[in-house]
């Protein structure tokens, strides 16, 4: 059967996700807008859908990761391993989505919708705040508005 959604929730872009560094926040809403497409694929898009949010996650992960070993960001190991753990897990559902098993990628997609609020609070806001003080000599101070960023 081809359902497109069995996830019931959607996952939409808030500005509570906004951290005030602007190349993350930036790459938060695109996470937000490929992991809502994927929220909206029927079973015969869904093993597009996971490619292009692999895709999106390497882009990601990788400014991320670069940036924290750039600037030598202490507690940078956690976060390093949590974007690995996820990137190994959207590669192993990939290959299994692509066998015909779609309710293991639409778990997936359940898990990174509830995965990003608490990876943005915990680890990615320490990262910003970080290179915000790096650049301005100061913690961002964000003023939530409902502001899209583009
Ligand atoms: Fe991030
Ligand atoms: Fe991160």
């Amino acid at each position: 059967m081809n359902s497109p959604h069995t996830t019931t929730e959607d996952f939409e872009w808030t500005d509570k996700f906004i951290l005030g560094y602007r190349p993350m926040d930036d790459m938060h809403q695109e996470f937000v807008e490929v992991v809502s497409k994927m929220l909206q694929a029927s079973d015969k898009e869904l093993a597009g859908a996971l490619d292009e949010f692999a895709q999106h996650a390497k882009v990601h992960f990788d400014l991320e990761n670069q940036l924290m070993e750039e600037t030598q960001f202490p507690p940078r190991d956690c976060h390093i391993d949590e974007h690995a753990a996820v990137m190994k897990s959207v590669t192993e559902v990939i290959a299994l989505v692509r066998e015909g098993q779609f309710e293991i990628g639409r778990s997936l997609i359940a898990e990174l919708v509830h995965w990003f609020p608490s990876h943005t609070d915990h680890l990615d806001s320490a990262l910003a705040h970080w290179m915000c003080k790096r650049s301005l000599g100061g913690k961002p101070v964000v003023l939530r508005r409902n502001l899209k960023l583009r």
